[in-house]
């Protein structure tokens, strides 16, 4: 079982859009996965349709109230496990930023999958903020895969990640945090897109996805239907890319 966290510290780069599409595609490539919306905003949770719900996010098994299992829930998609988001998640930043061990508050709560593997791939659709609850997923990741906007500003936000990591690597949270992958998302063909992609190959190499997702109105509109991508429009560009996308990284493990 692999703990990816989907992650970035800046807001609208396309993480929750890539976290529910990679899932869904992976799940029907026959892997059975869990995405965990750790996000207050529970756009992941309401893009593949799940109303919202009290009491049924990760804020009960990060204070070590209830077992993380118990908030398991199937999807309508065969190998599609959901825990959702709620706006009870926002009290984490405070109330499990004061309990002991508050690092990894989110690491202890899945010990128990780690030995049970239930799941071939759990995805972690991180807030945009270096809160607790961020802190938390970088703690109990295996890696880190970083979507990323193809503008100026990119390699920036990259180099503040890769502090990020490895401050959790030498605060001894999670020592064998790795990034496993960068993915560049909303490409529009032009100068500066083809420019930042390009540096941002220089500086992180084989890390960088080959695929890169193109800006697409389709896969915007796919989550206030409820429905990844592959059902909302399987033969289109988004689709393609998000496909693409899976394919590469089932590669890359
Ligand atoms: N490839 C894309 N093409 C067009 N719109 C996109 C694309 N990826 C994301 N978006 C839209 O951009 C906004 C931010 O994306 P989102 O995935 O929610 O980012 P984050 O989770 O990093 O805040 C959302 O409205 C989303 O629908
Ligand atoms: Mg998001």
């Amino acid at each position: 079982m692999k703990i990816v966290a989907v992650a970035n510290q800046k807001g609208g780069v396309g993480k929750t859009t890539t976290s529910v599409n990679l899932a869904a595609c992976l799940a029907a490539r026959g892997k059975r996965v869990l995405l965990i919306d750790l996000d207050p905003q529970a756009n992941a949770t309401s893009g593949l349709g799940v109303p919202p719900m009290e009491g049924q996010s990760i804020y009960g098994p990060l204070l070590g109230h209830e077992p993380l299992a118990d908030k398991v829930l199937p999807t309508r998609w065969e190998n599609l496990f959901l825990i959702p988001g709620d706006l009870e998640l926002a009290g984490s930043e405070v109330e499990v930023a004061r309990s002991e061990g508050h690092l990894t508050r989110l690491r202890t709560a899945m010990e128990p999958l780690r030995a049970d593997h239930p799941f071939d791939y759990v995805l972690l659709d991180c807030p945009p903020s270096l809160g607790i609850l961020m802190t938390n997923a970088l703690a109990a990741a295996d890696e880190l895969l970083i979507p990323i906007q193809c503008e100026y500003y990119a390699l920036e936000g990259l180099s503040k990640i890769d502090h990020v990591v490895a401050q959790i690597r030498e605060c001894g949270a999670n020592p064998a945090l790795e990034i496993g992958g960068i993915v560049m998302t909303m490409f529009m063909r032009n100068n500066l897109a083809q420019q930042v992609i390009h540096e941002v190959q220089e500086h992180f190499g084989q890390l960088l996805y080959k695929t890169v997702i193109p800006r697409s109105v389709r896969l915007a509109e796919a989550p206030s239907h409820g429905k990844p991508i592959i059902e909302y429009e399987p033969t289109g560009l988004g689709s393609t890319a998000y496909k693409a996308l899976a394919d590469e990284f089932l590669a890359r493990h």
